[in-house]
């Protein structure tokens, strides 16, 4: 079966994970290899340190080129933050050809339309993402080339970052020596991995909870409709740990892996709740009670689901999810989270783990992974853009390079 090899490289708050796999037509991954290490010079998903950054990125990309004795070239790289906006637009052009019948032009001419909303100078662009098209005010259609008409509207779902965020982690990836293929919005990427054509369909939310943000997509009939980041993550939960139980940062980390859950449960009489751990001071121990700290871990976690659900009904979609959400990133793993959420949403919660993997997978199977994992799978599906690559095209030609881009995307999301 025809394959690529397509490198995916994870810039999170915590680790940069890069991932080197031949990626297979029906989805199938063989991991030749992966470079994982912390991560470093990056706060709430921004790049704030760019020789840090740099240095984390360098690490895990030499790690994945040891293990797969493949040369990294290019790279499709995750991005998010609290930068990242969504908006949804319209774009409306008449049918050029005589006979009325739709082309592929029309359907790359009123993309290109709905991009005529103002974006402020500071934005970019990162995806334009088509979702529906309404040919002669018959709506929700997927695929209307071929069909007969005079006018074609698309619906899209934009997505912009600020240009400074965006170039500082374009910076970082290039001093590295790797080009750019794409950079991709990490929950759509994270939605790649675990999201089924079905799921998609129905209606559900991606929830990707690593250690410094949240991202949310939201998709529904097929395409996605609303993309946001709250900038609480994993590491609030260690810090609640650090500021409540007076513990050092190392020990608060170790006590939420170890022993945390999201809901703190009655501790029965006589059960054994104290745990021993490392103090401030060599030498010095501290007692913990496991029911103090799950509550602590209980309100941030009601407090986080609080957030989710705001953005969900922002949205517009609440009570339209059938599928639920699924939960990926680091803290998808802490215990009860899913049936917290589920029980205060009343809404399926899972989790979503990266599956279809051979090869060196080991670590891999844990929704920590989700968006590296699909950020191979957007590659097979997308192609590379080269619009962030360094060399800027020639005025003209952006947009051919802009219309080939759509002419991948179209390939992909009409059936
Ligand atoms: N078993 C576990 N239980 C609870 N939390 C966990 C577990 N394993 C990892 N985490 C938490 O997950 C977080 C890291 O998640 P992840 O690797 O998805 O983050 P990231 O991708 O580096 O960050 P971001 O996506 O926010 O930029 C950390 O806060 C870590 O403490
Ligand atoms: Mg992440």
């Amino acid at each position: 079966m025809a394959h690529r090899t397509i490198v995916g490289i994870d810039v999170g708050t915590t680790k940069v994970c890069t991932i080197v796999g031949q990626v297979y037509d029906n989805g199938r991954i063989n991991v030749l290899g992966v470079g994982l290490t912390p991560s470093k010079g990056l706060d709430k998903g921004v790049v704030v340190n760019i020789d840090d950054a740099v240095n984390a990125i360098a690490t895990s990309v030499e790690k994945a080129e040891r293990l797969s004795g493949y040369r990294i070239n290019a790279a499709f790289v995750g991005i998010a933050g609290r930068h990242i906006q969504s908006l949804n637009s319209r774009g409306v052009v008449a049918v050029a050809r005589s006979d009325h019948e739709i082309t592929r032009h029309d359907v790359a001419r009123a993309v290109e339309a709905a991009q005529a909303v103002a974006i402020p100078t500071q934005r970019e662009v990162i995806h334009v993402i088509p979702r529906a098209y309404v040919v002669d005010g018959n709506e929700g259609i997927r695929d209307p080339i071929g069909m007969s008409g005079f006018r074609l509207e698309v619906e899209t779902h934009i997505i912009t970052g600020e240009v400074m965020a965006i170039q500082n982690l374009i910076k970082s990836v290039q001093k590295t020596g790797v080009e750019i293929d794409d950079l991709v919005l990490q929950p759509l990427a994270a939605g790649e991995a675990v999201l089924s054509a079905d799921d998609k369909d129905r209606g559900v939310v991606l929830v990707d909870i690593g250690g410094g943000t949240t991202d949310i997509a939201v998709f529904a009939q097929g395409g996605i409709w609303h993309t946001s980041v709250i900038p609480v993550g994993g590491n609030h939960f260690t810090n609640d740990i650090v500021i409540v139980q007076q513990t050092p940062h190392n020990t608060a980390e170790y006590l939420k892996l170890k022993y945390g859950a999201a809901i703190a449960e009655e501790t029965e009489e006589g059960s054994d709740d104290v745990i021993d751990v490392e103090g401030f001071a060599p030498g010095e121990r501290q007692q913990i009670s496991r029911r103090m700290l799950n509550q602590v871990l209980q309100a941030r976690a009601e407090e986080l689901t609080e957030l989710i659900y705001n953005e969900i009904r922002r949205s517009g979609y609440e009570g339209l999810l059938p599928a639920g959400i699924v939960l990926t990133g680091g803290t998808a793993q802490l215990p009860r989270l899913d049936e917290l959420m589920r029980d205060m949403l009343g809404i399926p919660v899972r989790i979503g783990t990266p599956a279809d993997l051979t090869g060196l997978v080991d670590t891999l199977n844990s929704p920590a992974y989700a968006t590296a994992i699909g950020l191979l799978r957007w590659g097979m599906r997308h192609g590379a853009s080269g619009l962030h690559s360094g060399s800027a095209p020639p005025e003209h030609s952006g947009w051919i390079s802009t219309y080939e881009r759509f002419k991948r995307w179209l390939k992909e999301f009409l059936p």
